[in-house]
């Protein structure tokens, strides 16, 4: 039996905004946020853009790639750190409602930047374990509800979007043929919200404005990724008998492209074999890789049979990939 993605879809929010126009209001400029990180502009949801909403039109586009109807749905995992509602329900909850999708399981995981490729593990297994045949795993994001537009160390970094993949039991071809999951989390602080848990609950007077939004050592997080980027690829390719030469695209979470650039040389593997698309969306979390995967699909890049691996590195701290037979 495989577990494999049949179809990938996403939705991107219609403003994009550009390093200058972030320049306008923020000490930084388009030469500082493009040679640090490849980021040029990034699109930012609207009021109505919810998490819930562009995960469902990026779970509508995907199903309509495959020609997968809603009662053909067994499960619905949604992977954010950006959740319509803070704890409960779940984004996925709200999602399989506006779908109409009936008597399936539905819920979120929180990973970070390494949640889609958790899910798609989840997902794998799943099906594999007989329970259920087709469903969604989706990683949707409003980072910018989260973001400190002040922090000109944070902000210029995080963007919005949402993307989705189709997954189906049976006999196909494609297959999710191996995947890692791993945590350390030593590292919880390196990228955490400070306020707003049970631990630590928002204090009206006492909790600061900073405090509401994410707070990152981005050198910390930046050694950590690339590391366990060389880690899981390397890992990947010997536990399945390939060389870099085997695969035909290594599509990363999408953070910054110093990151990519780093784990590559360290790698010994071509920049080429790795699929960029920061300059457009920036660092949209566990939306990034699925974007990826969908902007690749549209633009005829991904052909049956072909090898690929995701790599996803990210709060927690978490990490993990997967190798596909697409
Ligand atoms: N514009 C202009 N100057 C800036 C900006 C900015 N936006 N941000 C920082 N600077 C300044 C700093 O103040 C510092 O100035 P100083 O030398 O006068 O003190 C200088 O630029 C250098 O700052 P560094 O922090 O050392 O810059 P660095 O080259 O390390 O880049 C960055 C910072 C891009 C954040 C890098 O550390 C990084 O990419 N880290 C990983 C972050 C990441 O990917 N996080 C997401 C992980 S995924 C997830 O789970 C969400």
């Amino acid at each position: 039996m495989t577990a494999g993605i049949v179809s990938v879809g996403s939705y991107i929010p219609v403003r994009r905004v550009s390093n200058d126009e972030l320049s306008k209001n923020l000490d930084t400029s388009d030469e500082w946020i493009r040679s640090h990180t490849g980021i040029s502009n990034r699109h930012i949801a609207s009021d109505e853009e919810t998490c819930a909403y562009m995960a469902t039109q990026a779970a509508r586009v995907a199903m309509g790639n495959a020609g997968v109807g809603e009662k053909e749905l067994d499960f619905i995992i949604v992977s954010t750190i950006s959740p319509d509602y803070r704890d409960f329900p779940a984004t996925a909850n709200l999602v399989q409602n506006e779908l109409g999708a009936r008597n399936i399981c539905s819920f979120d995981i929180k990973a970070a930047c390494t949640g889609f490729t958790y899910g798609l593990a989840l997902g794998r297994s799943l099906i594999l374990s007989g329970a259920v045949i087709t469903g969604l795993v989706i990683g949707a994001e409003r980072l910018s509800a989260i973001t400190d537009w002040k922090d000109r160390s944070t902000a210029v970094l995080f963007g919005d979007g949402a993307g989705a993949a189709i997954l189906r039991g049976g006999s196909g071809n494609e297959d999710i043929v191996d995947s890692i999951m791993r945590t350390d989390g030593s590292g919880a602080d390196a990228l955490y919200m400070p306020t707003g848990g049970t631990s630590t609950p928002f204090k009206l007077g006492e909790t600061t404005e900073s405090e509401l939004f994410l707070a990152m050592d981005g050198h910390r997080v930046y050694d950590f990724a690339v590391r366990v980027n060389v880690e899981v690829v390397m890992e990947l390719m010997a536990r399945n008998s390939l060389t870099s030469s085997d695969i035909d695209y290594i599509v990363p979470h999408q953070a910054n492209y110093r990151i990519i650039l780093a784990a590559s040389k360290r790698a010994k593997i071509p920049l080429e074999k790795y699929y960029l698309n920061m300059g457009e969306y920036a660092n949209t979390s566990s939306a990034s890789i699925p974007i990826a995967l969908a902007e690749m699909d549209s633009k005829g890049l991904l052909k049956r049979g072909m090898k690929i691996i995701t790599v996803g590195f990210g709060s927690g701290l978490t990490y993990g990939g997967n190798y596909i037979v697409w």
